[in-house]
């Protein structure tokens, strides 16, 4: 059975006591949980990392970063190594998110780096992608994400693919309230999944966990969840209250 993963993507929030307190309820809240085959995972901004790691410690949460650079150190001011991530305690990091990709430029070509550097670095990678709104008004939705994942994962070799976390977030569900339908997820996902038949083999398809992410809420999560190839979530806005991402890893 593939593991399932909800992971909480803290984007720019919480400072230091807010990340204290949210890691302290969430760890509270899962801890009678009976989380067999459940990964939870939260993302922190880089300066609370050590913070997180060091309150999650004896609980199942686990810290990812959410983001890094590419080259292993040097002249790159304000940016963060793999290795430092690696030195901190944090074991997964989260790449290629579409504010990554819209605000700060980072290209398919960029992202393959990363990913590279991260797997380089024994980094386990949330790799993320999906279409904007006109892409999918234009019906060139699946051809968009085929090409984010050819041009940024597809140049791994199939061993590798143990490291690597799908994330397919639709642009336009991203904190706009509006989530993709949980047959629109599946559809998306089974895609995805025959790509990876296809480019790799049956096993690294089947052990992919597949995680959708897009205004997921406690209201909306089973649905999605249910559908076979929907193996999890990447929570925004949700994540930032111990009980609503409470309710979406119980379901
Ligand atoms: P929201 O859940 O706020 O829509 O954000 C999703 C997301 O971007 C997770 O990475």
């Amino acid at each position: 059975m593939r593991t399932q993963i909800v992971a909480g993507n803290w984007k720019m929030n919480n400072d230091k006591d807010a990340t204290k307190s949210l890691v302290k309820d969430i760890k509270k809240n899962i801890k009678s949980l009976d989380l067999v085959n459940t990964r939870v995972i939260i993302a922190p901004t880089f300066v609370n990392l050590p913070l997180a790691v060091k309150k999650a410690k004896k609980s199942k949460i686990e810290v990812a970063a959410q983001n890094m650079h590419q080259a292993e150190s040097g002249a790159y001011t304000g940016e963060v190594s793999a290795k430092m991530l690696q030195s901190v305690g944090v074991k997964t990091v989260i790449l290629g998110h579409s504010e990554r990709r819209t605000y700060f430029n980072e290209t398919d070509q960029i992202l393959a780096e990363k990913v590279t550097a991260a797997l380089k670095n024994e980094l386990e990678v949330i790799f993320c992608f999906g279409e904007l709104l006109n892409d999918r008004k234009s019906n060139t939705h699946f051809e968009v994400v085929e090409n984010q994942l050819k041009n940024g994962l597809f140049h791994l070799p199939a061993e590798e693919f143990s490291n690597i976390i799908l994330a397919y977030e639709p642009v336009w569900a991203i904190g706009t309230g509006e989530t993709a339908t949980p047959e629109q997820a599946q559809e998306m996902h089974a895609f995805i999944r025959s790509l990876l038949v296809k480019q790799y083999n049956n096993k690294v398809a089947d052990n992919m966990s597949i995680l959708y992410g897009g205004s997921v809420k406690p209201a909306n999560a089973k649905e999605i969840f249910s559908k076979p190839d929907v193996d999890g979530g990447l929570i925004g806005g949700a994540s930032l209250q111990a009980d609503d991402f409470t309710a979406i890893i119980k379901s």
